[in-house]
């Protein structure tokens, strides 16, 4: 799975500027027999977007000034063997959450190639102009006004949203452990009601026997087995005895992959006295899908634990 990096111009390794230029040439240049510049001068004042894989670039987009307040996209490519499992989508959400973060101009234009219209319209964006040519091939002009109002209100509301989740699921389980003296009960129990009430990838305990973790009850795909002291994120968590959250797991060194569809990752240490008896592992099929939020819920819920 890719890594997408947002960067200026100048902060470009010599590698990675040749990547990028190596992928718009196989796109524009090969595949569509597009007779053009391509580095046409304004690759200098932009932001480069993209996606790489081990070292290999497979995807980019670059962002520069149009006119006042306006920003444009453009050269948006993915090699041909990446395309169809939404690399180019990741790039365009993290070009307009870069804009929406970091940015002033209120509005991004885009010509997007007619045929992908709808997949633009999936970000926001809307058709501003009647189909042009570009290069023999036919264009519409797109639009997206950035508010940001709207987004900081929507996270809010998400976190409101989430925080009311938490709330109860830790009702619930306070009431499921009362008077329950097994602890296989209550932990299937408790990552039963945690996965279900937020749709989770994976959800389940590991628990400490002598220097290792041992795979307790869980809900999702199967797990590997036993996780050495200081290993993985369920090891690192249970070494340094603190939460630990993994935005993106191919980030994390040494990460676990039990799954590759797992694109984030959080776990959560529970303690007897100062000691570690055991982890809480949630792991999500989106990138950064957890934060401090979850974070500060899910050691409430660790406290509840009794092993
Ligand atoms: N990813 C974990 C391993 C456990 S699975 O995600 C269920 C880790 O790196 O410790």
């Amino acid at each position: 799975m890719e890594t997408i990096t947002v960067k200026r111009f100048d902060e470009l390794t010599l590698e990675e500027l040749y990547g990028i230029l190596r992928v718009r040439s196989e796109v524009f240049v090969a595949g569509q027999k597009c007779l053009y510049v391509d580095p046409d001068g304004r690759d200098p004042d932009s932001v480069q977007v993209f996606a790489s894989d081990g070292g290999r670039i497979t995807g980019c987009l670059r962002i520069y000034q149009k006119e006042a307040g306006v920003l444009q996209i453009g050269r948006v490519a993915v090699i041909e063997r990446r395309r169809g499992n939404g690399l180019g989508l990741r790039m365009m959400q993290q070009a307009v959450s870069y804009v929406r973060e970091n940015r002033p101009e209120g509005k991004i234009y885009l010509e997007a190639q007619t045929y992908a219209i709808g997949f633009y319209e999936k970000l926001g964006f809307k058709v501003v102009s009647d189909e042009f040519l570009d290069e023999g091939i036919p264009h519409k002009g797109m639009e997206l006004i950035i508010d940001r109002e709207s987004g900081i209100q929507s996270l809010a509301d998400a976190d409101k949203a989430k925080r009311d989740k938490y709330c109860l699921v830790n009702k619930q389980i306070e009431s499921l452990v009362d008077g329950e003296p097994d602890s296989i009960s209550n932990l299937s129990n408790i990552a039963a009601l945690i996965h279900d009430a937020f749709g989770f990838w994976w959800t389940g305990f590991y628990i400490v026997k002598g220097d290792v973790l041992v795979l307790g009850p869980f809900q999702g795909p199967v797990a590997c087995s036993r996780i050495p002291f200081g290993k993985g994120v369920c090891g690192s968590a249970w070494q340094r005895k603190e939460s630990i959250i993994v935005p993106d797991v191919e980030e994390f060194p040494g990460h676990i992959a039990c799954s590759s569809l797992s694109r984030s990752e959080i776990v959560v240490p529970i303690f007897r006295g100062g000691d570690v008896i055991a982890v809480l592992d949630i792991d999500s099929m989106d990138l950064a899908a957890f934060d401090e939020t979850d974070r500060e819920a899910l050691e409430k819920i660790a406290e509840l634990i009794r092993l």
